[in-house]
């Protein structure tokens, strides 16, 4: 077993905090290699002179931080930043108000639907409706909810009739659906090369072929998906065209075109997941527009109004809608009536929209709250969206930037999650505003990564 000593010389604050920074650093310039075996605690405060109790501290925060993992029976790890992608993630989706400043997640910011639900329930509970939501549906949406998804579809741009749009938990079950529902184990599934990272693992589970398609800076590169329509004939393209996850782009008008042109031109559906569309009120028409008949559009009230909800919808050509019903009954039996119809009154007296729009203002705000505290730094943003997007100065590894700031409290997601290739992953991370309830947990996170970013590389131990 190695031994690792934390360096403590000049550390200040609680004493096992001292330690946990040491580790991350250590990891991050590579001093202290994934996969060492660490001592064991007592053993490591018998060394360092201290109590058990603080090193036992120490190893559990480290553990938080995904610096560490503990095998029982076998000991304490140094953990690979890998691991960090693969399901044993530690999902924390809760609105911490202690622990590390996660700018991780891309969730929208709490709080702001409750008061209308409330009134919603309870309007509800007090109708005869009741009994007819608490039921078994048929095959079909309920009419009152397949018109409040012909209202938020409008809202988004995209008129549809009520038997061309299908509600879904959500749009990662729209998306799940859509998958199901349009291609067979062996198919191939086109993604942008940076894309949002559970349509890749649905793509896996399902025996999917996939493949990229390049990006620059304004998204999708047309020609080069028109290069692969002829040389390896995809079923689907899969992307994101509003608020790109992660690189935040905006797909500009005459990109929608070409693309939409290209997939009528090969007969390749378009799979358009445009969840975070709504907030951005001044977007280009969506891509469903000009390819109808080759498009699958996915969108869902979670980012605008709350995910909670469960509640999405799907438009989708004629043809296609039956195969997109019997997925959602394959997977769920049907979407949650309940859910549906707080979702469908929110919707219909215009609440939903403008809970979206207070959404955006909110991004707004924390947008320019960012660009006060990371203004030394290159990074891309839109000023509506959640999160930004920023490659890292030279010198620079994303892991090694992504371990260092959790050494520091601060969570952010390094460019590989996001990339189909680990040769494809940009030395860039993706920083999101809109996790954190508490403006000053934000501004304090923020702040730790712009320090960060100051340090000259020397005093930052990142020589790589
Ligand atoms: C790009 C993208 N698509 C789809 C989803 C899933 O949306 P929902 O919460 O409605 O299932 C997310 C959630 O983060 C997302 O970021």
């Amino acid at each position: 077993m190695a031994i690792w000593l934390p360096n403590l010389n000049g550390r200040l604050g609680p004493k096992y905090l001292q330690i946990v920074e040491a580790m991350a650093e250590d990891i991050a310039s590579q001093r202290l290699a994934v996969g060492t075996q660490l001592l064991p605690h007592r053993e490591l405060a018998y060394q360092l002179g201290m109590s058990a109790n603080t090193t036992s501290r120490a190893y559990a925060e480290a553990a938080k931080r995904a610096l560490l993992r503990g095998e029982v029976g076998r000991g304490t790890f140094v953990r690979s930043p890998d691991t960090l992608l693969q399901a044993d993630k530690p999902y924390n989706l809760h609105r911490e108000k202690t622990g590390p400043v996660d700018l991780s997640r891309n969730l929208p910011l709490p709080g702001f639907a409750e008061p209308h639900i409330r009134r919603v329930l309870g309007e509800i509970s007090r109708g005869e409706g009741l009994p007819a939501l608490l039921d078994y549906q048929t095959d079909e949406d309920l009419a009152q909810h397949s018109e409040a998804g012909m209202i938020w579809l409008d809202g988004c741009g995209v008129r549809m009739p009520p038997d061309q749009i299908v509600t879904t938990m959500g749009g990662q079950h729209g998306l799940f659906c859509t998958l199901m529902a349009l291609l067979r184990p062996g198919d191939l599934l086109l993604t942008e090369a940076l894309t949002y990272s559970p349509v890749r693992a649905m793509a896996e589970r399902m025996g999917l072929h996939t493949a990229t398609v390049s990006m620059d800076a304004e998204g999708v590169v047309p020609e080069a998906f028109a290069e692969l329509c002829t040389s390896a004939k995809p079923k689907a393209l899969y992307l994101t065209p509003t608020l790109q996850a992660p690189t935040t782009v905006t797909l500009p008008e005459v990109r929608r075109k070409a693309i939409a042109e290209i997939a009528q031109r090969h007969g390749v559906i378009l799979i358009e997941d445009d969840v975070f569309g709504p907030l951005k009120a001044d977007r280009p028409p969506p891509l469903a527009t000009s390819a109808p008949e080759h498009t699958v559009y996915v969108t869902s009230l979670s980012k605008s109004v709350a995910p909670g909800l469960r509640v999405g919808f799907l438009s989708a050509p004629e043809w296609l809608v039956p195969s997109l019903r019997h997925a959602v009954n394959l997977s769920v039996w049907m979407t949650p009536p309940m859910a549906l119809e707080v979702a469908a009154r929110l919707i219909r007296d215009g609440t939903a929209a403008g809970l979206a729009t207070r959404q955006s203002s909110a991004a707004e705000r924390r947008q320019s709250l960012a660009r006060s505290i990371l203004g030394h730094v290159d990074f891309v943003a839109d000023p509506q969206g959640f999160h930004l997007w920023m490659p890292l100065p030279a010198g620079w590894r994303a892991d090694a930037f992504r371990a260092h700031c959790a050494g520091h409290g601060v969570l952010v997601s390094e460019g590989r999650s996001f990339a189909a290739r680990a040769s494809d992953a940009p030395e860039a991370v993706r920083i999101c505003l809109s996790h954190e309830a508490d403006e000053k947990r934000l501004e304090r996170g923020l702040r730790t990564v712009s320090n960060l970013l100051r340090l000259p590389r020397s005093t930052a131990t990142l020589e790589l």
